[in-house]
């Protein structure tokens, strides 16, 4: 089974929106930790959950328990998106009569536990997973409980029950934010080593430094530790979790409160608060302008790729980027799904495989049965009908379904009827073959074009700029709407890829800050442009912004 990585991608995005709404609508809840859990929620929903939202008392579903009830925001938004109930529905969250109530409640169909009272889901939980076991039922419980929400005694109690009676049907999340209602856990009621004088927001970097794993570890469960923003980790870890017999696993889950939204990130004011409706929209348009950074290992060495996907894993890329040249679409050659699939064992992170090679359909099926998670063919060399067998073999495989087109070719007619089920599209800003060319500068006109072409056509993938991508440019090709950006030897041909791929992502930022201050502008000119800045409490931020509103002269 595939990662399937935009299609949880896309419905997390949805839920995120669908939080903010609610949250807006209703003038109270909690959006901190409904973030910090979004990509669990959705790696569940849209692949590990069996459930039937026609049926939602269906005796063999997966039972999922948000122990860390306040949170319900989110559980709602993946439930709506999940088909449960419409997405307008969200609307009524908090109001009287709703099922959507300030926590999750049993008067909404499909919600298992009423949350909210901390520390009690976890015991229900192994509840349901003996009685499952008991009634020889091969239903997994899945639970989310909170850091803070672990202060309570009782969390520990189930841990050793659920040790005791070997719950293996029991996959627990600990949704590690580090932030409770009011202040951050560790000053709290620390969980991790003693963290003083250290910069909380950087110390969970060091995995190594990490000790609630080794409580959980000292109680007999399978423990798991993940960056719990990560699609393909969650997935990962879950699949080990339903792989381990004769104990009860934990999935600690380091994440951001607020994750996706700079003020809210990391923020304990975020805990429980509504956003306001004038500064909605920026919000949502900061939703849709996440990133993804995409090294491309054929500008490191190539006689020993193995060490440049190692790069990459040590650099925190989010994609691996595959360049497979066959030498007729393009004159050089590359390799091909055979050393693919070898690369494929040493990591997890998505391998997105851009296809330069000739008849694509008849190849196609080796780069997915290879282990790509994303594969993008050449408008070039496929039609309405190659590329509609290719779409639908990669949907039915839970691969990404990408298109290419190169700097001199448009969008082709025939493609309009599958833009709105793109997943990527990549636009070529040099003219295919090698790594280290030049951007290609007319690309920024072609962005505007295709922007409207995209637009009247319903895309909701991701643009991926492909070719000559540096620190320079990076900021306007992401003004330009691209999201994926491959680097190939503004990354993999720098000594530090983790510092490469750290100034990539802090330019973006810049590029992305200006994009919301424009939009600030558009709606409500200086004061919201001021409202907007001092959201951003934490740091330097502020400052940051702030300049940028100057030079834009906003403000
Ligand atoms: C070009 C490839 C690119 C290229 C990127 O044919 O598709 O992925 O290797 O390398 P840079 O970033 O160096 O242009
Ligand atoms: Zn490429």
């Amino acid at each position: 089974m595939y990662l399937n990585y935009y299609k949880i991608k896309k419905h997390t995005l949805k839920a995120r929106k669908l939080v903010i709404k609610g949250i807006n609508t209703a003038g109270s809840g909690h959006p901190g930790g409904s973030f910090s859990m979004a990509e669990i929620l959705g790696c569940l929903f849209v692949k590990h959950l069996k459930f039937d939202p026609k049926n939602p008392q269906w005796e063999d579903r997966d039972r999922l328990v948000l122990s860390k009830g306040h949170a319900a925001p989110g559980l709602f938004s993946n439930m709506a998106v999940a088909g449960y109930f419409p997405e307008s529905e969200i609307e009524t969250l908090r109001k009287f009569g709703s099922k959507l109530q300030g926590h999750p409640d049993l008067k909404c169909p499909g919600v298992e536990f009423c949350g909210g009272s901390l520390g009690t889901g976890l015991s229900y939980s192994v509840g349901i997973a003996l009685a499952g076991k008991i009634d020889s039922k091969n239903y997994h419980v899945y639970t989310i409980i909170g850091d803070g929400e672990s202060d309570e005694g009782q969390i520990w109690e189930a841990s050793m029950t659920a040790a005791k009676y070997k719950t293996d049907n029991l996959t627990v999340f600990l949704d590690r934010n580090f932030i409770q209602q009011d202040s951050y856990t560790e000053k709290i009621m620390p969980l991790d080593e003693r963290l003083e004088g250290d910069d909380l927001s950087e110390m969970w970097k060091d995995a190594s430094r990490w000790k609630t794993g080794d409580k959980w570890r000292s109680f007999g469960w399978n423990v798991i530790e993940i960056d719990g923003h990560r699609i393909e980790q969650i997935d990962a870890a879950i699949a080990k979790a339903k792989a381990t017999k004769g104990v009860p696993t934990m999935i600690i889950s380091r994440t951001i409160k607020g994750k996706s939204v700079e003020h809210m990130e990391d923020n304990p004011q975020w805990h429980g608060k509504a956003p306001n409706s004038d500064v909605v929209p920026i919000i949502n348009l900061e939703l849709d302008s996440q990133f993804m950074i995409a090294p491309s290992i054929i500008a490191g060495d190539m006689t020993n790729l193995e060490n440049e996907v190692k790069r990459c894993v040590s650099g925190r890329a989010d994609y691996i980027h595959l360049d497979v040249m066959d030498g007729q679409f393009v004159p050089n050659k590359t390799f091909d799904h055979n050393k693919i699939k070898e690369l494929r064992t040493l990591t997890v992170i998505p391998f997105d495989s851009h296809l330069m090679i000739n008849e694509p359909v008849k190849h196609v099926r080796d780069y997915i049965d290879a282990g790509s998670d994303v594969i993008t063919v050449h408008a070039e060399v496929t039609d309405e009908s190659s590329f509609g067998e290719i779409s639908d073999l990669l949907k039915q495989n839970g691969v990404g379904v990408g298109l290419a087109i190169n700097p001199s070719t448009e969008l082709p007619e025939w493609s309009y009827r599958f833009i709105s089920s793109l997943d990527q599209l990549i636009v070529m800003s040099v003219v295919p073959g090698k790594s280290g060319q030049k951007y290609i500068e007319e690309t920024h006109a072609k962005m505007a074009r295709l922007n409207s072409i995209l637009r009247q056509n319903n895309f909701s993938g991701y643009i991926e700029a492909d070719g000559g991508v540096n620190l320079e440019n990076i900021g306007s090709i992401f003004a330009d709407g691209a999201r994926v950006f491959v680097g190939g030897s503004a990354i993999i041909g720098q000594q530090d890829i983790r510092d490469a791929i750290r100034d990539f992502r802090s330019e973006i930022l810049k590029s992305r800050r200006q994009t919301m201050l424009d939009k600030a502008n558009e709606l409500g000119g200086k004061e919201l442009v001021n409202k907007w800045i001092n959201l951003h409490v934490l740091g330097e931020t502020k400052d940051q912004i702030r300049k940028i509103a100057q030079e834009a002269k906003y403000i």
